[in-house]
């Protein structure tokens, strides 16, 4: 089951395959294309340590995370050498340094204010880190929080379920239309089958891996 422990103990024990070195290729082409006005909010669901993170915020945005692990979100800073300042609230660790907000807790204890002045949601690897059961839960609370005028980039995986265990879980495409068309307008900018790009997982017997970037806007 992937519950917080199991994430908590991956960061624990620095079992972060999913942590990526370099910015996602995807975000690099498509964010400045739906990128809201300089100074605006974007936020970054399950953020990790990205460094996705800092690449939107040396652009002038106000990047707010939110990931469970402290040790993600100091690594964060230490790795990209900027200091920080904590501060606990009711609800979660408030890590800030200048445009960077991470906080520290579980995203279903997010609220709609804390998000307020955000124009863009990146859901890089958020989505597909959540098992089946539990994305109908994180559909509809991301739909809460977010103000009626923010769009999203969102990026996902669909292989045979079968072959692989995830995390990344698979996530049908139609399962992303259903959920979110009736607030956003959905459009698919790329789709290709990646995995040959990914030898760890041919390995464990998948076949075939296809990355989706949809653009979401209202
Ligand atoms: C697959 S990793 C992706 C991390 C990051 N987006 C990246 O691309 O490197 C998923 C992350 O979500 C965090 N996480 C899982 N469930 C969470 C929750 N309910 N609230 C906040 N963070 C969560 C985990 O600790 C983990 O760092």
């Amino acid at each position: 089951m992937v519950d917080h422990n199991h994430w908590l103990d991956r960061w624990q024990e620095d079992r972060i395959g999913f942590h990526e070195a370099s910015v996602n290729r995807h975000l690099q082409n498509w964010f400045p294309r739906l990128a809201p006005a300089p100074g605006s909010g974007v936020f970054l669901p399950l953020c990790g340590k990205a460094v996705d993170i800092h690449w939107i915020a040396r652009q002038g945005f106000e990047v707010v995370g939110i990931e469970l692990s402290s040790i993600a979100i100091e690594a964060f800073f230490a790795e990209n050498s900027l200091d920080f300042e904590r501060v606990e609230t009711d609800r979660f660790a408030e890590y800030k340094s200048a445009n960077i907000t991470l906080l520290q807790g579980d995203f279903f204890d997010l609220k709609h204010d804390d998000l307020s002045h955000c124009q863009l949601v990146y859901d890089g690897a958020a989505l597909i880190a959540l098992e089946r059961h539990d994305r109908p839960r994180y559909y509809d609370h991301m739909l809460s929080i977010l103000p009626a005028s923010c769009d999203m980039l969102l990026i996902s995986l669909e292989y045979n379920q079968t072959e692989m265990q995830g995390p990344p879980f698979s996530v049908p495409s139609e399962e992303i239309l259903q959920r979110y068309q009736n607030a956003f307008s959905i459009h698919t900018l790329e789709t290709s089958n990646i995995i040959d790009e990914r030898p760890r997982w041919r390995k464990v017997g998948l076949s075939a891996l296809q990355e989706s970037v949809f653009s979401l806007t209202r």
